[in-house]
């Protein structure tokens, strides 16, 4: 079968290998322990599941507006002056499918073949094949463990050239849960904005930051730059909302324009239904959010209590989002020369499935999800303590 070159140039997912193996012990019969998780393990509220069964009821099952409910992006908006004191309206939001399809929508409206978009890594699996999709050029810029998965100014300034178009930020990260302060937040900005770059910052984890942490938005410098800022968002982690597919973004109203044609051509409106739940929780208050909240930090911390003690590993605290990102490398040997090859091994081995961080632009290290209830997640630690150190 033929396919197209954009296809060749695609890398497949680092994650498929180890999700295979997984699926190929458990159909053995093994009992396999997931920390390999995307997504909260807690329900969606009661309140959002029944606004989205009401709207079915009432037949609210039709098209509507390519760039999302009305109501939701003044929703949306609201959120927005709400917590970051910007001054936006509906017009300067856009609902997406997930926070997936508002960075694809994004990077086709403002790429051109050959521009260059700086990504700090360890970066989000699929911000490099998207770049590429819009035939950008992805160019990482790595930070380590020791430099608690940060990037500097300095670095950003050496990595930028005469093609870099766009600066992709992520904060809370994942795969690290590195969150920017306040001042690093700033300085990056004010870089990017006096070299007209773009900034699309990814806020995809703005609900799931660690006091004494505070989550720096980007949404201040969208107000005072609308022409090269723009931050994306949705409902999965925040709400525990992931297979809803409900995303959004704020950005200046040509940008939505221009991501409006994209959508409109591509998938059209999301799902009529599910926005009637998004708008339910936008307005419904954020109890719920700061129960999940409170439940990370406890599972955060309880595996940092085990991970914090492995001999040879180097793990920052992470800030925010759920995932833990222990440089493992001074551990690699025959047997596990790399990441992949580590999270194989402990799949088999511990029967604990773990993501490598070579998805994540860094063979150093490896994914650990706390996204599990604490029993779980303590009894798989010390399952890979057990086979890692005996
Ligand atoms: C950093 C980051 N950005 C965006 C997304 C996409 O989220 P959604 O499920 O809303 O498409 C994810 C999901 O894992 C993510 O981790």
């Amino acid at each position: 079968m033929k396919t197209s070159s954009r296809i060749a140039q695609l890398k497949p997912s680092a994650t498929l290998a180890v999700n295979a193996k997984a699926l190929e012990l458990k159909a053995q019969g093994k009992e396999i322990i997931s920390l390999a998780v995307g997504e909260p393990d807690f329900p969606t509220p009661d309140y959002v599941r029944d606004a989205c069964k009401r709207a079915l009821d009432d037949g609210f099952t039709r098209y509507g507006a390519v760039p999302g409910l009305p109501e939701l992006r003044s929703a949306v908006a609201n959120y927005f002056n709400l917590m970051y004191g910007t001054s936006a309206s509906a017009e300067h939001t856009m609902i997406t499918n997930g926070g997936k399809q508002a960075l694809f929508n994004l990077l086709q409206s403002l790429i051109n073949p050959g521009d260059e978009v700086i990504i700090p890594a360890p970066y989000w699996v699929s911000y490099p094949p998207m770049v590429q999709l819009a035939e950008g050029e992805p160019v990482a810029v790595a930070a380590s463990a020791e430099a608690g998965f940060k990037v500097t100014v300095d670095q950003l300034e050496a990595a930028r050239t005469e093609k870099t178009a766009v600066l992709m930020l992520n904060s809370p990260s994942n795969p690290t849960g590195a969150a920017y302060s306040r001042e690093e937040i700033d300085a990056i900005a004010e870089w990017a904005i006096s070299h007209d770059l773009f900034i699309i910052s990814d806020e995809i984890y703005d609900q799931l930051v660690y006091a004494p942490a505070e989550h720096a938005s980007l949404a201040p410098w969208w107000e005072k730059y609308p022409e090269q800022v723009c931050i994306v968002n949705g409902l999965a982690k925040s709400f525990a909302m992931t297979g809803w597919r409900i995303g959004y973004v704020l950005a200046h109203v040509d940008l939505i324009k221009a991501m409006s044609k994209i959508q409109g051509q591509s998938t059209s409106n999301v799902c009529s239904f599910a926005q009637k739940g998004a708008v339910a929780a936008l307005s419904g208050g954020f109890d719920v959010v700061d129960t999940m909240r409170a439940s990370f930090r406890k599972r955060r911390d309880l595996a940092m209590s085990i991970i914090g003690k492995w001999p040879n590993v180097v793990c920052p605290v992470p800030q925010g989002a759920f995932y833990l990102f222990p440089d493992v490398h001074r551990l690699y040997n025959e047997t596990y020369p790399d990441s992949a090859a580590m999270c194989t091994y402990l799949l088999e081995e511990a029967g604990v499935a773990l993501v490598p961080g070579a998805a994540f632009g860094d063979d150093n290290c490896i994914r650990i999800s706390y996204a599990v209830d604490e029993k779980t997640l303590e009894e798989s630690l010390n399952k890979i303590a057990r086979i890692l150190f005996g």
